[in-house]
């Protein structure tokens, strides 16, 4: 998956339009070229498309951070390419995040990457970031559970945050074979669930911002 919007550009992007358009900024927990969750991430940005939001879809390949590291923030500081997810965090309400599951768990990319976030940078405070911004989990996996217990952990650290997780998440099992070539997912309940799911972000997102 590419950036649909080069990073630096995508909060242009995002102001430009009237106040109560939802504006999401989504992603995957994945860096990997062929990731099935950057997949589902870019259909679920499709799908909030459809629904009037400006979605910027980023990928996380193009946000390299270091393992997060006490004595490297005190040397080096906030690294340059959280400083501008940072910034991308601070002009979007809304998330959508495709977690993979590495052993019940969420991958230490989205965890590191979060991580970071969370950090001030001098005296802006990192946890800011996460108020009152509203969120929709999603995970894609190989696998028949389709890493929906990846699920629990990233809907208990975006709530230590101080987001608020919608109920509504789709998990997609056997993700290897569950998107056509259009990038739609084949299953029509799932994806009807998805489109769900990304209504109720938008409609909560329309509340909040009117
Ligand atoms: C270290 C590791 C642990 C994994 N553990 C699980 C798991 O607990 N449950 C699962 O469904 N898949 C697991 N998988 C398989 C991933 O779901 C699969 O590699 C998936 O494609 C990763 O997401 P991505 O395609 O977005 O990169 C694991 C993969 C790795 C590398």
């Amino acid at each position: 998956m590419t950036t649909d919007t080069p990073p630096g550009n995508s909060t242009d992007n995002a102001t430009n339009n009237p106040a109560d358009t939802p504006r999401i900024l989504a992603f995957a927990g994945s860096a990997r070229s062929a990731s099935l969750n950057k997949q589902l991430a870019r259909a679920a940005a499709e799908s909030a498309r459809r629904q009037g939001a400006d979605v910027t879809l980023v990928d996380l390949r193009d946000y390299p951070a270091p393992l997060y590291d006490g004595d490297l923030e005190e040397k080096h500081g906030i690294p340059p390419a959280i400083r501008q997810l940072k910034t991308l965090f601070a002009a979007h309400h809304g998330l959508m995040i495709a977690s993979p599951e590495y052993n019940g768990f969420i991958t230490p990319l989205l965890k590191n990457t979060l991580d970071w976030i969370s950090r001030s940078d001098g005296d802006a405070s990192g946890l800011a970031l996460f108020e009152d911004k509203l969120a929709v989990i999603l995970a894609a996996s190989p696998g028949a559970l389709g890493g929906m217990r990846s699920l629990q952990t990233v809907r208990q650290l975006l709530t230590n945050l101080g987001v608020l997780v919608l109920p509504n998440q789709v998990s997609v099992p056997r993700a290897g074979q569950a998107f056509d070539d259009t990038g739609q997912l084949t299953d029509a309940a799932l994806n009807k669930r998805l489109d769900n799911a990304c209504a109720a972000l938008c409609r909560h997102l329309r509340c909040l911002q009117a």
